[in-house]
């Protein structure tokens, strides 16, 4: 296996973080190379709100139990799709913007932690999001705390989530 396939495998969600500030800048490079995910004719349907502010962070944390790690990362960022843009493809187009975002993030050695915010109507307001746009995710981010250990992952085999040629043909008849 190569690098970059074990670098994919060894991704894990992060919902520990060091006490130490993520660099705006690094931030601003990371959303660059999310720019470049697929998407539909290049409209790039998406914005990112980079969150610093305690307070947000605080207020966001409190959603539901899985959104507590954001209190304590240095940095949220909402993922906001535009419908308006893309009107067609805008869902897909952003969350492979999102999953660009955070296979660079682990790059530079940061860590991310999703938080399920789909629509949700209080994150939107916290955030002052209009309606016509989409809240996609918010996400935790920050360098790892060395002292977190997710649990262990197993994964589908193959075999579990492939047909061939033909819904539940689960037999290969032709090389
Ligand atoms: C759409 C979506 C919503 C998720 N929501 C949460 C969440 O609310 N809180 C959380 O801690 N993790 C959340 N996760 C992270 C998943 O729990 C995690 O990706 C999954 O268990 C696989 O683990 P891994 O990311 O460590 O490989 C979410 C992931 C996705 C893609």
């Amino acid at each position: 296996m190569n690098e970059i396939l074990e670098f994919l495998i060894k991704r894990r969600s992060v919902r520990s973080f060091q006490n130490k500030p993520v660099p705006v800048e690094l931030v601003k490079e990371l959303i660059y190379v999310a720019n470049h995910a697929p998407n539909s004719m290049n409209r790039e349907p998406w914005k990112f709100i980079i969150i610093t502010d305690e307070e947000i962070k605080e207020r966001l944390s409190k959603l539901h139990k899985g959104a507590s790690h954001i209190a304590k990362a240095p940095m949220g960022i909402a993922v906001v799709a535009e419908p308006d843009v893309s009107p067609h493809t805008w869902m897909v187009d952003t969350v492979n913007a999102v999953m660009y975002f955070v296979l660079a993030a682990y790059s530079v050695g940061l860590g991310v932690g999703w938080i399920a915010a789909y629509e949700n109507a209080e994150a939107k307001e916290i955030l002052k999001i209009p309606k016509d746009k989409v809240l996609i995710t918010l996400l935790s981010i920050g360098y790892p705390d060395p002292d977190y250990k997710p649990n262990p992952k197993t994964v589908k085999n193959p075999d579990e989530v492939i047909f061939y040629n033909y819904w539940e043909v689960k037999n290969q008849t032709s090389p």
